[in-house]
This record gives C-alpha cells, sequence and structure tokens, in this order.
C-alpha cells in the first residue's frame, strides 16, 4: 500500500486527477470504477478542466459506479447518478450509455447485485477504483458488519452515515436508509485501488483501518490484502 499524504485538499485533488489522467493515456478504454461523495468533487473538477485543454480523453471509458441509494431515481439530485452526470459526464466526452450506476429503484436487490457483478465481469473487470471511506470505515455503502460481503447487495445504512450524509438533504429523515453498494469482493477484484480522504477524523479511521487486523467490524481494512492499493490523505 503507498499512503501519500497532502496539506491541502486542492493538492490531493490534482494527485487523484493525476492518477487518472495516467491511468487513461495508458489504456484509453480503461473501466474506471467511481464514486461520489465530496470527497472526489475536487478531483473531478480538475479532470473536467484538463478535458476541456484536451489533456484527458474520456470517449473510450466506461464507468461503473460503486452505489445508489435505494427509492431514488436517476432525476433525483441527492441520486448518486445525477451527481455522476452534473460532476462529470455532462461536462466530459464519455459515452453515457457506458455509464453505469446500480438501480436504485430495484424490486430484487438480490438479483440486481448479482447482474451487476456479472456486468463488471463482462466488461473485463475494473481496472482503477476509486474510493472514498465513511467516518465508521465504511467503503462504497459496505458498513461495519460481522461478515464481509462479496456481491454488490443491497445495504442498511448505519446510523452514523444516515447522519453524515443529511448535509445534501433538507433533514435527515429525507436520507434514503438503503442503498445498493457493490460488495467488498467486488471491490477487491479491481486490478488498481485509489482512496482519496481528507481531514483528522478521517485519517484516525485510516489508521485504524490499515495498521489492526483485517476486520469487518472496519470494512476499510480489507483493502490490507489488496495488492495494488493508493491512498492519498489531506491534512484538511
Ligand atoms: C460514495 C461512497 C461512500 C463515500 C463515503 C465518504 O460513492 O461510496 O463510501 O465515499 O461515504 O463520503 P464523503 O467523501 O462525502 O466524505
Amino acid at each position: 500500500m503507498r499512503i501519500i499524504e497532502t496539506k491541502t485538499y486542492e493538492e490531493l485533488s490534482v494527485l487523484a486527477a493525476d492518477i487518472l489522467t495516467e491511468q487513461l493515456k495508458r489504456k484509453p478504454d480503461s473501466v474506471l470504477g467511481l464514486a461520489t461523495g465530496s470527497s472526489p468533487i475536487g478531483m473531478y473538477e480538475v479532470l473536467v478542466d484538463r478535458y476541456q485543454k484536451g489533456e484527458v480523453d474520456f470517449s473510450r471509458v466506461t464507468s461503473v459506479n460503486l452505489d445508489e441509494y435505494i427509492g431514488l431515481n436517476g432525476d433525483h439530485p441527492q441520486s448518486y447518478r445525477y451527481f455522476m452526470d452534473t460532476h462529470l459526464f455532462n461536462l466530459v466526452n464519455i459515452d453515457k450509455s457506458r455509464t453505469f450506476v446500480p438501480n436504485g429503484l430495484t424490486t430484487d436487490g438480490e438479483r440486481d447485485g448479482l447482474l451487476y457483478d456479472e456486468h463488471i465481469e463482462s466488461l473485463g473487470g475494473i481496472d482503477l477504483q476509486l474510493l472514498g471511506v465513511g467516518y465508521d470505515g465504511h467503503i462504497g455503502f459496505n458498513e461495519p458488519s460481522d461478515t464481509f460481503v462479496v456481491h454488490t447487495h443491497v445495504e442498511t445504512l448505519d446510523p452514523s452515515t444516515i447522519e453524515a450524509n443529511a448535509r445534501f438533504f433538507s433533514s435527515a429523515d429525507e436520507v434514503p436508509k438503503q442503498a445498493m453498494t457493490m460488495g467488498l469482493g467486488s471491490i477487491m477484484k479491481a486490478k488498481k485501488i485509489l482512496l482519496i480522504a481528507s481531514g483528522e477524523k478521517k485519517a484516525k479511521v485510516l489508521r485504524e483501518a490499515f495498521s489492526g487486523k483485517v476486520n469487518p467490524r472496519i470494512p476499510a481494512s480489507v483493502l490490507q490484502l489488496h495488492p495494488d492499493v493508493t491512498v492519498i490523505i489531506s491534512e484538511k
């Protein structure tokens, strides 16, 4: 595991964008595993800026997102599909028909979860998976648990995650209680992983995740077992 520390969020965003840009130079038809939330917003801004300057090309990229809230369709401003459209997909030359986000309106989470994993396999797997981390150590929406859940599935969100994400909604009551998330097995199959996190609270979670034993109570700890993980953490 490679851990890079930066002073500011802006530096983190540029370094993360460098890693994605390199990936697309090396393999223009990469399958990118993408994340939402506040952590990657700066990185997406840098990538959009580079695209506008002709420095990065998304025309051959396929993307698969980590997660989506259950009950929200893609037009809902807090859905992760909407987030991806407005922060990246509508702003670069990616083919929208090759951008995949779990279906928040699923009526059969188990079936659709397995289909999502099969779809990722059929694409040849994820070349580079971007991750954030929650204050409880979740990656994707894999919350602390007694076991690691392998496949894409519907997860009930931890009260602390609902509270943390309430900042995007008008109240905590409006935050969906469940999300469809890639499983930890789906994430671990990615060829490379890039995790970005900011601030002391996240640094503490990551210290716990990476210094102790692999433990499903801190889902991010499973990354200790992956051969190619880069973590960028900023002080602020
Ligand atoms: C988002 C995701 C989540 C977030 C995590 C951190 O697609 O999978 O695991 O990465 O909740 O969120 P922020 O970056 O908002 O602190």
